[in-house]
């Protein structure tokens, strides 16, 4: 029986509600948090912070993801343990020293990941991928809510899967981006685990049942 993870993105929730917006994803079938942290300069968004991180964690009843878009992201891993991550990912592509950052990420609690962009390779992995909880593998360039899914996911997911497979690992594959009813179930296909959708919840009429859509349709 697989139980796909479905992780609503509070970036596209509305921020003058934001309560109510938690309440709801408390009460849905989802089962994480997926909190985007930008920082303006790794990507060209910038989103929220702390105080809001602390805010949504004060009624947040389910495991808190946090995806960091942040330039040396070793400087808050402390900051983000206390602040109730759960899991704490990190892009491979703003970590030079990307082994002592998945150790700095584990000795204060929490599960780590690492976030590869779409152009970056998942062989790049195979020195850590037994150190990793998680795969983060992007299906839209960082940054923003609301773009198109890119197609080359599916074929980055079974290699990643193969990969984790090969190694021996117990890694959890986690999609984030442009993430519908339309690319659920072939995700899950390939090998995915968790699915972050923002704008494709928050956008629905019935944000409800558009999660419990979704988790009926991967999880068989
Ligand atoms: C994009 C963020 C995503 C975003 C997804 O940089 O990492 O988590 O909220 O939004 P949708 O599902 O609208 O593509
Ligand atoms: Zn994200």
């Amino acid at each position: 029986m697989k139980n796909t993870i479905i992780a609503p993105s509070v970036l596209a929730a509305d921020f003058a509600n934001l309560q109510r917006d938690i309440e709801m994803i408390n009460n849905s079938e989802a089962d994480w948090f997926h909190i985007d942290i930008m920082d303006g300069v790794f990507v060209p968004n910038i989103s929220f912070g702390m105080p809001v991180l602390a805010a949504i964690a004060k009624h947040a009843k389910k495991t808190i993801d946090v995806h960091l878009m942040i330039v040396d992201p070793d400087r808050y891993i402390k900051t983000f343990a206390d602040l109730g991550a759960n899991y704490l990912t990190v892009h491979y592509e703003a970590c030079p020293h990307l082994h002592r950052t998945i150790q700095a990420i584990k000795a204060e609690g929490m599960k780590a990941g690492v976030v590869l962009n779409p152009h970056t390779s998942v062989d790049l992995l195979e020195d850590v991928i037994n150190d990793l909880d998680m795969v983060l593998l992007m299906s839209v360039n960082p940054g923003f809510g609301g773009q198109s899914f890119i197609e080359n996911t599916y074929d980055k997911v079974r290699k990643l899967k193969a990969l984790i497979e090969r190694k021996g690992a117990s890694t959890l594959i986690e999609i984030d981006g442009g993430v519908t009813n339309k690319n659920a179930a072939q995700l899950v296909e390939a090998g995915a685990d968790a699915l972050v959708a923002g704008s494709f919840v928050f956008n629905a009429e019935n944000p409800i049942q558009t999660i419990a859509d979704l988790k009926k349709l991967t999880s068989k």
